[in-house]
């Protein structure tokens, strides 16, 4: 047993529940909900419509805006949090593989004199139920909420901006097949996990050969699984900034979730060097081809 050998076990481990980490984080509120895709801060959704609703009083939200305590009616942060809690809107939606979560920014929603951005902690007050082929449409969402509601407001009353649709709609088979690229890498992982347990025992080029052959189809799975992925927290958010922070939506990238499904593709990386360096200097190359045929000696 040598510590080359050891090395791809302990890499595929770690490799493995990093990538079921990505997978199922988030599948509960209690359960690695900072490790997000995206973030979807909707917080100041709800001031389009104070900001309506104070511009004109003949129009179908000034019901609710009876509804908002008189003495807050002056503060348009205030009034506008109201108002959200009125409509069911949340403070927040995160995007994770098989679900989305829900909650609300404590103690405050946005930074003050004394609240500075730093104090601000997401509380996470639920998710839906995981589902395989999830793709996070905040519009359903949304709606869904409003509905629930029974205020009868819709997103155009929110000033909900369209193209956020049009351009997530183009993602979504990208997210898809990122979801099951990692359903695959998870199995080539286990694979090569399993594949690379004889080497302890048995070292050689063939055993070598193998493993790499396993370990690359590993690798380029979650590697591509990671760069799909990637490309949509990266897209999704600058997509969804452009044309949500006139009306107050605020998308935040899942950097947390990166570094981890980054961190699973350079452990897999680690592995495949590792088995190429034992092919072309491993035990099982040239010193035993040596042993087993000594050089004839002369005289
Ligand atoms: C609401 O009005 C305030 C001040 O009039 C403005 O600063 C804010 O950007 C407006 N919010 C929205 C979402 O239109
Ligand atoms: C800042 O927000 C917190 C929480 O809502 C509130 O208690 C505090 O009074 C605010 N501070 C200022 C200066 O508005
Ligand atoms: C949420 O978004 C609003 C407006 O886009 C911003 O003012 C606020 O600071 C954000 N809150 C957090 C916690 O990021
Ligand atoms: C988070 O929200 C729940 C339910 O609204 C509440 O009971 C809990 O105290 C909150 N936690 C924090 C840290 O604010
Ligand atoms: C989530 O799952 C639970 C239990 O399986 C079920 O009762 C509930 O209706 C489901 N919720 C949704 C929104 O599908
Ligand atoms: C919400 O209600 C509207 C109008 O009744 C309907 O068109 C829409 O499909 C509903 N959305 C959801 C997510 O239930």
């Amino acid at each position: 047993m040598t510590l080359q050998s050891l090395l791809p076990i302990l890499c595929c481990t770690a490799a493995l529940i990093l990538s079921f980490l990505c997978l199922f984080a988030g599948h509960k509120p209690s359960f690695m909900t900072d490790y997000p895709l995206v973030t979807l801060n909707v917080s100041r959704l709800a001031e389009g419509v104070v900001n309506k609703t104070l511009s004109s009083d003949s129009n179908p939200l000034s019901s609710l805006w009876d509804k908002v305590p008189s003495n807050i009616k002056d503060h348009i942060d205030d009034a506008a949090s109201s108002v959200s809690d009125e409509i069911g809107i949340e403070d927040f939606y995160q995007a994770h593989l098989l679900d989305y979560c829900y909650g609300q920014y404590t103690p405050a929603e946005t930074p003050n004199a004394t609240v500075s951005a730093s104090d601000i902690k997401k509380n996470v007050t639920g998710c839906s139920n995981q589902t395989a082929m999830f793709y996070f449409d905040p519009k359903e969402i949304l709606e869904e909420a409003l509905n629930k509601s029974g205020t009868g407001v819709t997103l155009e009353d929110l000033n909900w901006p369209d193209d956020i649709q049009k351009g997530l709609d183009a993602l979504r088979i990208v997210s898809l097949t990122a979801f099951v690229l990692y359903c695959i890498a998870i199995g080539l992982i286990f694979l090569a996990l399993i594949a690379a347990l004889p080497a302890l025992f048995a070292q050689g080029r063939l055993t070598a050969c193998l493993n790499w052959m396993v370990g690359i189809l590993a690798f380029l799975a979650i590697g591509l699984a990671s760069a799909l992925v990637t490309a949509v927290i990266v897209k999704g958010s600058d997509l969804v900034n452009e044309h949500g922070n006139p009306v107050g939506v605020e998308a935040q990238r899942g950097n947390k979730f990166l570094a981890l499904t980054w961190a699973a593709t350079g452990l897999m990386l680690i592995t495949l060097v590792v088995w190429s360096f034992e092919i072309c200097f491993g035990s099982g190359s040239r010193r035993s081809r040596r042993n087993a045929y000594p050089p004839a000696k002369h005289g």
